[in-house]
């Protein structure tokens, strides 16, 4: 059999090279934590269950475009958070419902990356270290990918100003995650802003995610609607992706929200008539529910910037530093020196498992890896939980 050559331009995915990593290590006894994978565990909100006990829909399909009171529910959290005007999004063009950004990431370059024959290959641009489904978008797309670094010496974060002409013209597609995963940083309003006039000058999409968005130390991070109200309120070129994955912790429901460009979204839309599992109705209620209510949010982020204290705390003096945890998100970023033999020995002695930057990272045309000195810890269990393994990881570092 022929198979699609492109699947081969990707690697294995990190926690399949993670589970190879650690295959011959065995923890103590009295280890096993998981800090690998960025799943929430704190419990999910009432307001799940409760809502999917009284709504009905197990026997319907559910609604490709999302239930209207679900996409009356995103518009208006939006609104909200971004203190945007009344209007600027309309619920029945610029909302579309997700069974989770994973798949609507993969699947937007699809809508986004043209094929016209004989003209040169489109370029989607993303952050070095990223979330690895960019990368998929991209090249199972035919697109090729163009990596911007994102590390200490750029704030962890690409510089959007260093990009050139040629690169912003042939970009179809422009990936910028913030809170950034892995590494933590907030992009100011400005970066959005500039990132927003850019894809309209050069005419790309712009892919922000911002499924972090409300996980945060000391201020809500700036988010690209803001950036679009700024610059006069369209939503032309841009779509948003954010999730209950993380803001809500229930990542097992598979509910996110893409918020922007009306004529996108109707497409994405069409495309995701033949190719995408939406959430289950009842979900959808529970979903709505959830976008509506902030108070389990705000509980669930005050155990968020309890952890982030206690890794500063535990962690700082080991590593030298005042402050071990991001402005956003749940992960630790840490430089270790070499990031897989101490994702094996951390596995070894401290019994707690984490994952190698170099995993999260693509390897540059030399063969070196940005990503390969560090780990990513996520900060996903409870806070007494939490504290716990820092103080494990701490003896082993
Ligand atoms: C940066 C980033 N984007 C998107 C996602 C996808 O989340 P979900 O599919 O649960 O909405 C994740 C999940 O880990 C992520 O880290």
């Amino acid at each position: 059999m022929t198979f699609n050559q492109r699947l081969d331009l990707l690697t294995d995915y990190p926690f399949q090279r993670l589970a190879a990593l650690l295959e011959d290590v065995t923890p103590p006894a009295d280890g096993g934590l998981v800090m690998s994978i960025g799943e929430p565990q704190h419990a999910a909100p009432a307001l799940i269950a409760e809502t999917v006990a009284k709504t009905g829909g197990w026997n319907r399909y559910p609604p490709v475009a999302g239930t209207p009171e679900l996409r009356a529910s995103i518009a208006a959290w939006a609104t909200r958070r971004f203190h945007l005007p009344d209007g600027m999004v309309d619920p029945g063009r610029n909302v579309l419902p997700v069974g989770g950004t994973r798949e609507a990431l993969y699947m937007i370059g699809q809508v986004a990356v043209p094929t016209v024959p004989g003209q040169r290959t489109p370029l989607v641009l993303m952050p070095n270290p990223f979330y690895q489904v960019y990368l998929a978008s991209a090249v199972m797309n035919g697109a090729e990918p163009v990596m911007l670094p994102a590390e200490e010496a750029t704030g962890f974060l690409p510089d959007v100003t260093a990009l050139s002409r040629d690169v912003l013209d042939r970009a179809a597609m422009v990936f910028f995650c913030s809170p950034a995963n892995p590494q933590g940083a907030v992009a100011p309003l400005e970066t959005w802003k500039e990132l927003v006039r850019l894809a309209r000058a050069h005419d790309f999409l712009l892919v922000a995610d911002e499924c972090y968005s409300e996980i945060w130390r000391e201020t809500p991070p700036p988010g690209v609607l803001e950036a679009c109200r700024d610059l006069g309120g369209s939503l032309d070129n841009v779509v948003v992706f954010n999730s209950l994955s993380k803001r809500s912790s229930a990542a097992g429901m598979r509910s996110g929200a893409v918020i922007g460009d009306a004529a996108v979204l109707a497409r994405f839309s069409r495309l995701r008539s033949y190719a995408a599992a939406a959430t289950p109705v009842p979900l959808m209620a529970a979903a709505a529910a959830l976008w509506d209510d902030e108070a389990h949010v705000a509980d669930s982020r005050a155990k968020y910037q309890a952890k982030m204290a206690a890794a500063d705390r535990i962690l700082g003096p080991v590593l030298g530093r005042d402050r071990v945890a991001p402005e956003g998100g749940f992960f630790l970023w840490l430089d270790v020196g070499d990031g897989e033999a101490v994702t094996r020995r951390l596995w070894a002695e401290a019994g707690i498992k984490v994952l190698p930057g170099r995993y999260l990272t693509r390897d540059a045309p030399d063969g070196s890896n940005a990503g390969a000195r560090y780990i990513r810890i996520a900060l996903v269990h409870e806070p007494a939980v939490v504290e716990e393994a820092l103080a494990r990881i701490a003896r082993t570092l």
